[in-house]
């Protein structure tokens, strides 16, 4: 049978929304003004819910609160669903509601979500009409060609992907687009320089590597800053390149292939899907931008340069911003481009992507950058009624002394190295944990582990932080085994997974049996129901470290549970009832790890 899943809270939600017209009627309001959300409890004494909103509405009727969430509760156990769901409600305090599901309800529950391979986690309503063609766009990793890819770099493409996941599992079209900075000024500079100090690298492949692209690339950027004639050379080699040249444009794509080796190699190492279309893609777009903006009437010429002045955006000196457009020389900027992709994503014509969300992985800093862009394409009519943009920012990726992320020597760190030190930490606690346990393992063993918990390792720091402050990276912290860290929860997973292995037993007769009496039982339960709402809730609020509190309170629920209740040396049928618990919880475990991009292990 199809069952269309919804979570609890949803299900919650909606019997209230159906309680407030009568509720409203014996409160004297009329029901546009009595809408209370409903919210999970702030503390587990108040039970799994509570219902906030009669307190406002109280002021706002000069009624008692009290009588407000009474009226509410009256009409809530009318409804049958209702109290199938929950106990009598409770009135604490001045008018809050608090809410407890029945045993009925979590032993139902909990079968559903024995029996389901998405854990209760509801896919996206394929009732509802689609918007644009129901795809949404997330903009991530996005590096910049002739240059190395940074631990910036390394944030985005880790988040980005981690949200990415998310939303495929919800079951939305996602486009992985990789914005990489592959036009524009610093390819003048580039070939200029290269047509003098090294012009194989121009006309042949593999003649040099990004290691010399990017020591080139600070030389022509020298020369630029300080010759004329070179600036003069490199412009009109920029020019060449933006009318297609074919000569300019074949060094250029060599250079690109180049670029995009080296970060293929990361991304394989990263497991990470992305589609290429850096801004050279919207070259050709770039004219209808100028011409929207024009005729929408918010293009000036400033100077020379066509630009739009920002609403509510001011400089330093108090003046309505500025966003060039154009600038003097005709050239167009980052900013330009990146209106040409709105434009182009939200557009349902065949000449567009049809997306009905946009979401830009990058670091905080180009917070304005992104806050002027999006003001703009609204006020062009770029963005549909349905659509929804958002920039992701993140901070900054700092070292243990709190500064700037360094090498020893005081150099920037490459992400290869980065990851290979990752591992081989990983390997050096391997072989020592190893040695302790007096386990003797095969090098292909040894070699597949470390790269995992190396790998996610590094994912899991960065994910598991709030994204919006900045973040100290420390190899010790991240490869503990204790704490919320990626080798913690990938070892509670096999540990758990060795239990059920241990346990055997069959699930079906397991679902039909279920019997639960102690507290710490259904404590557990409770942090297994709760997986579909944190996924929603990444979905809404793109934290990926919301999943990864999660995962971590679950290993820690569980661990209460198993350290304190028998499983294997139970009489039945708690024996198979609490195996299917540990079932469960290693599947939420490696489903949740696979959705944050981390690959999990059978053993460690
Ligand atoms: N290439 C840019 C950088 O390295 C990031 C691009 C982000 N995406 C965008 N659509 N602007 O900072």
């Amino acid at each position: 049978m199809l069952r269309l899943v919804k979570t609890l809270q949803i299900q919650l939600q909606s019997a209230l929304e159906k309680a407030c017209p009568e509720a409203a009627k014996i409160a004297h309001a009329s029901d546009t003004t009595l809408n209370p959300q409903l919210g999970p409890a702030s503390k587990p004494e108040f039970g799994d819910f509570q219902v906030n909103g009669a307190l406002p509405l109280a002021k706002l009727l000069k009624q008692s609160p009290r009588h407000i969430a009474l009226a509410i509760v009256e009409q809530l156990q009318t409804n049958k669903d209702f109290s199938s769901l929950c106990q009598p409600p409770k009135i604490a305090g001045p008018g809050f509601i608090n809410l407890t599901l029945t045993t009925k309800c979590l032993k139902e529950e909990l079968r559903i979500q024995l029996k389901d391979q998405r854990l209760g986690v509801p896919l996206v309503d394929s009732a509802k009409p689609v918007q644009g063609n129901g795809s949404v766009v997330v903009d991530f990793s996005s590096p910049n060609i002739a240059k190395e890819m940074h631990v910036g770099h390394l944030r985005s493409t880790i988040i980005g992907d981690s949200l990415a996941r998310v939303l495929e599992f919800r079951g939305y079209s996602v486009l992985r687009l990789n914005h990489v900075g592959d036009w524009g000024t610093q390819f003048g500079m580039l070939i200029t320089h290269l047509k003098l100090v090294a012009p194989e690298a121009l006309t042949k492949a593999n003649a040099i590597d990004l290691g010399d692209l990017v020591h080139f690339y600070r030389e022509a950027k020298k020369r630029f800053d300080e010759d004329i004639a070179f600036k003069t050379a490199a412009r009109q080699e920029v020019i060449k390149l933006q009318s297609g040249d074919p000569l300019t444009i074949k060094a250029w794509k060599l250079l690109c292939d180049q670029s995009r080796k080296e970060f293929q190699q990361i991304y394989n190492q990263l497991d990470i899907r992305l589609t290429e279309r850096g801004e050279s893609f919207y070259n050709p777009y770039l004219k209808q931008v100028i011409d929207d903006l024009d005729s929408s009437k918010l293009l000036v010429n400033d100077d020379e340069a066509k630009c739009v002045f920002l609403e509510n955006i001011s400089g330093k000196d108090g003046k309505p911003l500025p966003m060039i457009i154009q600038k003097k020389d005709g050239g167009f900027n980052y900013a330009t481009t990146d209106l040409a992709a709105i434009r182009y994503r939200f557009n349902p014509s065949p000449e567009g992507d049809g997306a009905h969300r946009l979401i830009y992985v990058t670091d905080a800093g180009q917070a304005n950058h992104f806050a002027g862009v999006f003001q703009i394409a609204k006020r062009a009519n770029w963005i549909p009624d349905y659509g929804r943009i958002e920039h992701v920012p993140f901070g900054l990726v700092q070292g243990e002394d709190g500064k700037k992320l360094k090498t020893r020597s005081g150099e920037t760190i490459r992400l290869r190295d980065l990851l290979k030190e990752a591992v081989s930490r990983a390997e050096s606690d391997l072989r020592l944990r190893l040695k302790e346990e007096g386990r003797n393992e095969s090098e292909s063993f040894i070699m597949k582990v470390s790269n995992t918990i190396g790998i996610a390792a590094v994912k899991y720091a960065d994910l598991s932080q709030n994204r919006k402050t900045n973040y100290q990276f420390s190899f010790d912290r991240m490869l503990a085994l204790q704490g919320n860290t990626a080798p913690y929860l990938l070892y509670a997973l096999v540990r758990i997974a060795g239990i059920t292995r241990k346990g055997g037993g069959d699930l079906d007769i397991a679902i039909e049996n279920l019997d639960f009496n102690e507290l710490k039982e259904w404590s557990l339960i409770r942090e297994l129901l709760k997986f579909d709402e944190v996924i929603l809730e990444v979905e809404e609020g793109l934290l990926p470290s919301r999943l990864c509190t999660y995962l971590f309170e679950l290993s820690q629920v569980f661990n209460r549970f198993y350290d304190q209740i028998p499983v294997l040396k139970a009489n039945e049928p708690q024996r198979s009832s609490r195996l299917a618990l540990c079932r469960l919880t290693a599947q939420t475990l490696k489903m949740g790890l696979t959705l944050l991009g981390i690959p999990t292990l059978e053993r460690m």
